[in-house]
């Protein structure tokens, strides 16, 4: 049995027969915790004898690396494309195992707390005749002699889908963006957690949801994966996100003063860039202890064109952001229910009408006051977890670069 097992290559897949014992050793944390007495040995399956990547190597952390350098016995430091090039191997490392359980339970919290809400879950079409974000982010396509796109979120069907009892809806499903930019934060498809609900007296309460929402999803998280969460930590240290029982909330002006306040060069009425966010998050947390809070009231230029304007000042409008360590999770806003001012706020944001005129013309029949927000999926693993890329987080991730495995 010994020259078999000599002969088996690494990953191979073997089923074992024998018996389960206890080691005679005392057990420790890190210790093997069973022992097996095996009687017979079968390969199910063989493994080439050369890996492109050896899984040991792929579950180092830093710490261990710089321990064996140390030691004298430098140890190999896997970069991230022969990672993602040979994605199916690096997934079988303790952390990434973890990161995907992770992952799942995120999507079963944000789906436990909707539903007990009364929300209904929806699948939106993912081929449509026009973008639904508007920009330039757009993969177009041959939809049988039809010009057509993948769909950059399920903004407009699931906006279209609240009628009726449909009052609060909710999807997961792939979001398509043909992102320029090769930066640690955007995939060229992600996994969109997407919300969106009648307003009964005031938008805040699009805000007062996901306050609450994702507070749960981070202590069920907390509560069922305390292994997965270590597992990662042995590889990428982290600590537990801070965030406080009530939700901070922020209007995007205060932001600005507080940025001012420290020095920062910032647009009143622009958006804020990764720097400048980031820089936020550290004033926050100093000021507030929480890595977790909204902005409000973002100017009404930096928004898509179905975002309601604010009643009392139009350069501003009824939407916010969510983040996390000082990074965007999620956006939201309410959205605009008078067609004639949808069509004239995608006018001036250079949308070609025709191709959104089912999506206007559905708030022609009467529609209520609306809003929601969408957050990826892979950025909230991302964070939760302070990874420094969104790569990680994403099972087979599609970037600029990036097409397969
Ligand atoms: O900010 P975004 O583009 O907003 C929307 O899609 C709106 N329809 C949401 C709404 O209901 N108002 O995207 C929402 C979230 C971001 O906050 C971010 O977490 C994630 O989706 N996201 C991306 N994740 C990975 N790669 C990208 N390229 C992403 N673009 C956005």
């Amino acid at each position: 049995m010994l020259n078999f097992v000599k002969q088996l290559s690494h990953e191979s897949v073997v089923e074992l027969i024998g018996l389960v014992s206890l080691p005679k050793k005392p057990l420790t944390a890190t210790s093997q915790q069973v022992e097996i007495h095996v009687t017979k040995m079968y390969c199910l399956s063989r493994s080439l004898p050369n890996l492109p990547l050896a899984v040991v190597d792929a579950a180092r952390s830093e710490a261990d690396i710089e321990k064996s350098v140390k030691d004298g016995k430098p140890a190999a430091r896997v970069l991230q494309d022969t990672r993602l090039n040979n994605r199916p191997l690096d997934l079988r490392t303790p952390a990434n195992q973890a990161l995907f359980r992770i992952q799942c339970h995120v999507q079963i919290a944000f789906r436990e707390f909707l539903l007990s809400k009364g929300f209904l879950e929806i699948h939106t079409p993912k081929l449509m005749a026009g973008s639904s974000e508007g920009g330039s982010a757009v993969f177009r396509l041959d939809y049988k002699g039809q010009p057509a796109c993948l769909a950059q979120s399920p903004q407009l069907h699931k906006q279209m889908a609240i009628c009726g009892d449909m009052r609060r809806v909710f999807e997961v499903g792939p979001v398509f963006r043909a992102e320029d930019s090769f930066t640690h934060r955007h995939l060229c498809e992600f996994v969109g957690l997407d919300v969106e609900m009648e307003i009964r007296m005031h938008y805040s309460e699009i805000m007062d949801l996901v306050g609450d929402l994702f507070p749960f999803i981070f202590t069920k998280i907390e509560e069922r994966c305390p292994k997965e969460l270590e597992s990662v930590r042995r590889q990428y240290p982290f600590h537990s996100l801070k965030f406080l029982p009530q939700t901070l909330r922020l209007t995007f002006a205060e932001g600005i003063q507080m940025l001012k306040e420290a020095g920062e060069e910032v647009d009143p009425l622009g958006d804020l860039n990764t720097e400048s966010e980031k820089k936020l998050g550290q004033l926050v947390l100093e000021k507030y202890k929480t890595e977790f809070y909204m902005l409000h009231r973002y100017p009404s230029a930096v928004r898509p064109f179905y975002t309601m304007p604010c009643e009392d000042d139009s350069n501003y409008s009824n939407s916010f952001d969510v983040f996390i360590r000082g990074e965007e999770i999620i956006s939201g806003a309410q959205r605009i229910h008078d067609p004639e001012l949808l069509e004239k706020r995608a006018r001036e944001c250079g949308i070609d009408v025709k191709t959104i005129s089912t999506y206007i013309d559905a708030f022609r029949y009467g529609a209520p006051p609306h809003g929601g927000f969408g957050a990826g999926l892979e950025r909230v693993v991302m964070l939760l977890c302070a990874l420094n890329n969104i790569r990680k987080t994403s099972l087979f991730p599609r970037d600029p670069k990036r097409l397969a495995p």
